[in-house]
Formats: structure tokens, C-alpha cells, sequence
């Protein structure tokens, strides 16, 4: 019998479907008997079923070096550490993101600057990313959020023109694509996320991948404390281990032969609320451009009552999720900057229940419920008005 698994962002199991999580997915059979397959095979730390992992991935996203570490924010630091970031260096990265992004190359040192995001998406915004570019710029590190193209190929043309590295986030971009090419794909390196909220997951888990044969040898290094074979150390490089399992490729590979009904569901449960939303005036829809193939991984909104509307929620067993707070909340990060944009975006953001094994049940009564929400505030106007 298949089990269901729904993992709200807790991480705790949560088989009441009475209690609607902002996130669910699901690991079942399938994944238990690859794992004790591997189990049985003695293949439990990083080895064969890791490199079958990474040459799956690597075909599907068409990308000839891939490899995978224990996490999207290892592989954000590893990206960092091969493209030699240190603190003699400044990094541009967008003030909405998750803070991972940022904390990578400060990791190492380096200063991190802020970009504010473009006013309708929560997106850096590309014309603002000169005026921030010093001698002392090594990188851009544009964020793909749920799924949305960073205008890469701009961001490329203005890296060309100054000789700087771009390591691509599409930590929430697995799959999601700018019309025909593949987000995290088109830069120096590109960085995936395999947690629990994303399309497929490993448990925990993070990809690399780079057209570079130089820099994936040098990432092979780094993953494994700068020595090639354990055999015959040599200490070639600094690094640290940031090794996979094959128990994690196991999960890894029948998730990702699960990818294409993925997609399909997560673009239903977006077009079911996108739909229904369009006649909501107190909720507005974060767009996500499904006819330039980009994927929406969550439904994000703005809501100007959005405590208002969370309270409501809860009070009817629905847990939506609040959008993370901007960088520059940050103390650590040094940032004199104001952002308008980025601020919008952080106050009002609420992601609604999704993910690849939410019931379509729970979006209808979801969007039942917003309606009601319309309703309560339209009355409470009225009554206001009539005092
Ligand atoms: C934009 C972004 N960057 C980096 C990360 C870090 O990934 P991980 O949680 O696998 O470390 C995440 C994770 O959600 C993310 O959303």
C-alpha cells in the first residue's frame, strides 16, 4: 500500500487532511524498495547510485557535468569557493531571495550588495544592476524564485561586459525554463535545490551543474576535502566534505522519474487558483509565466489584509505560509539601501497550499474559502462606512 507522506515546512508529518498544510508531497513505495535495493547492495555512502543519480540529471536538464552535494545552500558555497570568491571580493545578489543566496559567498568573506527586485515580480531588477557593479564585483548571483526566469540573458550580457561570474539559483527552479532553455543552465554554474518543498526531493540534497570540464573537476575536489582518492591522498585544493548518499540517490532517482507528472499537477493547481483569484479584488496573484515554460512551484499572493486573511485561514484548518523576510533585514549583511519593491513583497506575500501531492479537494476548498474572505472584508466596509 502506498503511504502518504505530507511534509508541511516543519518537517512534521501531518496525516490529518482536516488540516490543510501550505506544502505537500510524497514519498512512497517506490522510493522504500530503491532504497533498500541500495540498502541491500551495500551502496550507502556516495558511490554508484550517486553517479546513476547524477547522469539522470544530467541528461534531463541537458547539461554535460552535474553533481550533487548535501544541499542547495552547500552547492551555492561550493559554486562560490570554485569561482575563487573571497573577501577581497563584492557579490551582487537580489534582497529577495532566501537568505542562502547571500550567505554563500559571505561565507567566505566577500561583500554581499543588494539589489532591489523589479516592482511586479519578485525578481532583481536588471536595470538597477550596473550602478552596483565596482572593481571589486567577482559575481552576480541572479535568483530564479518559484520557477520565475531572472532575465538571464541579460544578466549574461551585463557579466560579459564587466568579466564577471554568474552562478545561477534556481534552488525553486528545477525544470522551470525561459522559453526553451532550462533555468540554472545558462551561466558559469547553475544551483538546484533537493529539499522536502521542492519539485523532487532527496530528503535533503543540492545540484551543480556548469558546460565547464575544468570547473566540475575542481567541484569534484572541493565536495571531498580537496582529495581526489582516498587511496592516494593528495591535498590538492581546500574543501570540505560535502558528500551525497547513494541511500539519497535512491529517493533522488524515482522522484525524478516522477518529474513530468509533477509538472503537469503543480501547473493545475496554479491555473485552478489563478483562475479564481482574477475575481478576487483583496488577493492578487504573484505571476509566474507558464507560456514562456516557466514552472510555478508554490502560489504565492500579496494581500494588503494579510494578517486579516491568515487569521481567517487558520480559523478554517488552512496553514498558508508567509513570504520570507528581505536580506536587508539581515544584520550581518552591511546595506545602507532602501527597497521599495523588495519591501511590498515581504509585507503582503503569503504562499497558499501546494506542492506535488496537495489534493486538488484542498485547493477547491482553499479557493471556497478566499471567496468567503472577499465577502467578510466587503462587509466590514460596508459596516464601517455605515458608522
Ligand atoms: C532561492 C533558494 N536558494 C537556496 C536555497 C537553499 O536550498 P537548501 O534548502 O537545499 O539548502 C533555497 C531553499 O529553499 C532557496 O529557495
Amino acid at each position: 500500500m502506498e503511504e502518504n507522506l505530507s511534509l508541511p515546512s516543519q518537517g512534521l508529518g501531518n496525516k490529518n487532511i482536516a488540516n490543510i498544510s501550505w506544502w505537500r508531497t510524497k514519498f512512497g513505495e517506490e522510493e522504500i524498495q530503491k532504497i533498500k535495493e541500495s540498502f541491500f547492495n551495500e551502496n550507502i555512502s556516495m558511490g554508484s547510485v550517486t553517479e546513476e543519480f547524477e547522469k539522470k540529471i544530467a541528461e534531463s536538464l541537458d547539461m554535460p557535468y552535474t553533481l550533487v552535494t548535501t544541499s542547495g545552500s552547500v552547492a551555492l558555497l561550493m559554486a562560490c569557493i570554485v569561482l575563487g570568491i573571497t573577501k577581497e571580493d563584492e557579490v551582487i545578489v537580489p534582497n529577495r531571495t532566501w537568505i542562502a543566496t547571500a550567505n554563500a559567498p559571505y561565507l567566505l568573506g566577500a561583500k554581499v550588495i543588494l539589489v532591489d527586485c523589479e516592482k511586479d515580480r519578485p525578481i532583481i531588477d536588471v536595470d538597477k544592476i550596473e550602478e552596483k557593479i565596482t572593481k571589486r564585483t567577482k559575481a552576480i548571483i541572479p535568483v530564479h524564485l518559484n520557477g520565475r526566469n531572472a532575465n538571464i540573458k541579460k544578466i549574461n550580457e551585463i557579466a560579459k561586459k564587466y568579466g564577471l561570474f554568474v552562478i545561477e539559483d534556481a534552488c525553486q527552479a528545477i525544470f522551470s525554463k525561459d522559453q526553451e532553455d532550462f533555468l540554472g543552465t545558462q551561466s558559469d554554474i547553475g544551483c538546484f535545490s533537493l529539499n522536502v518543498t521542492k519539485l523532487i526531493s532527496s530528503g535533503g540534497g543540492g545540484i551543480l551543474v556548469t558546460k565547464s570540464k575544468k570547473l566540475y573537476e575542481k567541484l569534484k575536489l572541493i565536495r571531498n576535502n580537496g582529495t581526489g582518492n582516498v587511496m592516494i591522498p593528495e591535498y590538492k585544493t581546500l574543501g570540505c566534505n560535502f558528500k551525497f548518499t547513494d541511500i539519497q540517490a535512491s529517493m533522488g532517482l524515482v522522484q525524478l522519474s516522477k518529474k513530468q507528472e509533477r509538472i503537469f499537477y503543480i501547473k493545475e493547481i496554479y491555473n485552478k487558483y489563478k483562475q479564481a483569484i482574477q475575481s478576487l479584488s483583496s488577493i492578487k496573484l504573484i505571476p509566474v509565466n507558464i507560456e514562456n515554460q516557466e514552472l510555478p512551484l508554490y502560489v504565492e499572493i500579496l494581500c494588503k489584509e494579510r494578517q486579516k486573511l491568515i487569521d481567517f485561514l487558520k480559523s478554517k484548518n488552512i496553514h498558508p505560509r508567509i513570504s520570507s523576510p528581505n536580506l536587508d533585514c539581515a544584520d550581518y549583511l552591511e546595506n545602507f539601501n532602501y527597497f521599495p519593491n523588495s519591501n511590498l513583497f515581504a509585507e503582503q506575500g503569503l504562499f497558499l497550499p501546494c506542492g506535488p501531492a496537495q489534493p486538488l479537494e484542498n485547493i477547491d476548498y482553499v479557493i471556497s474559502v478566499l471567496k468567503e474572505f472577499e465577502q467578510e472584508l466587503k462587509k466590514q466596509v460596508n459596516e464601517n462606512e455605515k458608522k
